[in-house]
């Protein structure tokens, strides 16, 4: 069994931040290989993970519908071929980026084949760590499984929270299939007040844990440091972790 975890929220707010560091986890508590996907369009889990990418699915997809298929080759055989390329391995993990949406016209065969793809892909993890734009709409559209746990990440501001509960209410709405829903409340400085607190919940979001705010994890991102190389004692890192500790099997 393959248990999916996926990331939402405003942007900037720390989604592929937060990625990285539960793959660290991950990797650390053994729960390995984990399969991350990342399903932003402007693709940067791979900087996080300190891993070069030059392939992506969105690449092969375009490519079959060019109808760039060399001599000798079937579609089928030639896109697998393209997709299977787009996977790039590392100790415990592997990645693999969706890279751009669709652009006009019919991507009908080659989203079929893209699919199965997945499908078969993802089977061969026991975990996947799916990275997000903000929005839904691609958890709805590449997720071929169920997400059974979304991470809705969100800074203290109201607006960032108020963003979260719309992801949370969409994320009921859109049919992913979504198991259980958390709220984690990234880059804190002072503790969130009571009225948020009580906004929260009352909309019926629970909240995981809080992660605080870090110049070391502010620093490696802007040095092009992976984020997942921080040390463990670090205090986000370690939030981080009681938290997966507490929500993740
Ligand atoms: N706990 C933290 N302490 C300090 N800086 C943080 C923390 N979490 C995230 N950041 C910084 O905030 C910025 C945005 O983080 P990140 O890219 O993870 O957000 P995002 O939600 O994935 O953004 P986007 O919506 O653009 O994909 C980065 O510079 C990151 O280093
Ligand atoms: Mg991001």
């Amino acid at each position: 069994m393959t248990f999916s975890i996926a990331l939402a929220g405003k942007g900037g707010t720390g989604k592929t931040t937060v990625a990285g560091m539960l793959i660290k986890y991950l990797v650390k508590m053994d729960k390995t290989p984990i399969l991350a996907v990342d399903a932003d369009s402007n693709a940067n889990l791979n900087e996080v993970c300190g891993l070069e990418v030059t392939d992506t699915l969105g690449n092969a997809r375009e490519e079959m519908k060019k109808g760039v298929v060399p001599s000798g080759m079937t579609k089928d055989i030639f896109m697998n071929m393209k997709l299977q390329q787009a996977v790039v391995e590392d100790e415990g993990f592997d990645l693999v980026v969706m890279g751009q949406p669709e652009g006009p016209g019919c991507y009908c065969a080659a989203n079929t084949l893209l699919t199965g793809f997945l499908e078969k892909l993802t089977g061969n993890y026991p975990y996947i760590v799916m990275d997000n734009e903000a929005g839904m709409e691609h958890i709805s559209r590449l997720t071929t499984s169920n997400v059974d746990v979304l991470l809705i990440v969100s800074d203290t501001s109201r607006r960032g929270l108020q963003a979260a509960i719309r992801i949370n209410d969409l994320a009921k709405n859109l049919n992913i299939g979504v198991s259980k829903s958390y709220l984690i409340i990234n880059q804190v400085k002072d503790a969130p007040s009571d009225a948020v607190l009580n906004m929260v919940k009352k909309n019926g979001l629970e909240i995981a844990g809080t992660i605080p705010e870090d110049n070391d994890v502010y620093e490696y991102d802007l040095n092009g440091r992976p984020t997942i190389e921080i040390p463990e004692d670090n205090q986000a890192v370690k939030a981080a972790f009681e938290i997966f500790d507490k929500i993740i099997p």
